[in-house]
């Protein structure tokens, strides 16, 4: 069954072909980081706007690396939510346009849902089930993947996503949107024992993550040490904050579930002193840390074709037409929802 997907949820349009017996035929992605820079965020009908302009071309070019027509393609799989609604619709009015053309069933599929499966289109893939870390631009989530469709919320963030507390951090220090990557860069060359930052929520008992306050105290610290001399300083102090709070909660979800294998998935994933930390600390669990490939852990077509072809192989989907799009949608409700093997 070969399965075409895509993703147009935030700031990235993302289209591939998954194949079920094959595996991953194509992928390709438009990124929109050049387009937002200049109004430090994402604007959303900026976003809608740019999905409409490289939707068709991203499916065409897909279709050609994978050497297959439209008509051979067996169902589309899109992101339903959550993410901007306008920036939605665009990937699902055009999987429900194609799926009337090609008279081929279609499945929303809950984005999430799509970063926890991700991990499987590795070289590498980790066994089921495992914990994974979703630490991106819009969340912080720990979760435990049992199986394809049983996903169980561990731990949440009560305010700002990971990528969100680097890039508002970045901002503060004046080093542009999204400002993650530098940020981490800069902070590497700083001395983070100098400047001590609060680690919210580290001793809190559950699993669930704050982040607002830590930039704020940023501004604070900030505000007594403008030099930018002291900006790295202060950079690598947050890291070493972000650090030490994502690597605990982390360690805290694999004793108390027992399980032996994390997943480290979305764009802070890409952090080295995170990595290291946690390569390190999951030794004495005698764990094992999965970083799947950068271009799978952040926002992608592939694991939405892989997470509706694992749904559509199993007789899910839908006939297109009518459709709707849910920017808020509760991934629990997912569970009641499973597929029995994968
Ligand atoms: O998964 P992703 O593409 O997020 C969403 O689309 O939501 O990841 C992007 C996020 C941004 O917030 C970016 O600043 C952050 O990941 N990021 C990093 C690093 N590289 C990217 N944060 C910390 N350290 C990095 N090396
Ligand atoms: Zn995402």
């Amino acid at each position: 069954m070969r399965i075409l997907g895509i993703e147009s949820s935030c700031d990235e349009t993302g289209l591939a072909v998954y194949d079920t017996e094959r595996g991953l035929l194509a992928h390709a992605l438009h990124t929109q980081v050049a387009l937002h820079a200049e109004y430090g965020g994402v604007v959303p009908e900026l976003a809608s706007r740019d999905h409409i302009r490289h939707v068709l071309p991203l499916a065409r070019r897909v279709l050609n690396t994978a050497q297959l027509t439209l008509q051979q393609i067996d169902g589309i799989a899109y992101t339903e939510g959550p993410g901007l609604a306008g920036a939605l619709l665009v990937g699902t009015g055009i999987a429900h346009a194609l799926g009337v053309a090609l008279n081929v069933p279609v499945l929303g599929i809950h984005h999430l849902e799509g970063h926890l499966l991700s991990p499987l289109l590795s070289a590498d893939p980790p066994q089921f089930p495992f914990i994974a870390l979703l630490v991106s631009g819009g969340h912080t989530q720990l979760m435990r993947v049992q199986q394809v469709g049983e996903y169980e919320l561990l731990g949440d963030t009560l305010d700002d996503a990971a990528g969100e507390a680097f890039d508002k951090t970045a901002q503060l220090l004046g080093l542009g949107y999204p400002g993650g990557a530098v940020l981490s860069a800069l902070a590497d060359t700083g001395n983070a024992q100098r400047f001590h930052l609060p680690r919210p929520l580290l001793h809190s008992g559950d699993l669930n993550f704050s982040f607002s306050g830590l930039k704020t105290a940023v501004l604070n610290l900030r505000r007594k040490h403008p030099d930018p001399e002291d900006q790295a300083d202060i950079a690598a102090a947050f890291q070493v904050a972000m650090t030490d709070v994502l690597c605990a909660k982390a360690l805290s979800a694999l004793k108390q579930t027992g399980d032996k294998r994390l997943v480290v998935a979305g764009g802070v994933g890409a952090n080295r002193q995170l990595r290291v930390a946690l390569m390190h600390q999951l030794k004495s669990l005698s764990a094992r840390v999965y970083f799947p490939e950068l271009e799978f852990c952040t926002d992608n077509g592939a694991m939405i074709a892989f997470a509706g072809a694992m749904r559509m192989c199993h007789g899910q989907g839908q006939t297109a037409g009518i459709f709707s799009v849910r920017p808020r949608w509760d991934m629990t409700s997912l569970t009641s929802n499973k597929i029995m093997e994968y």
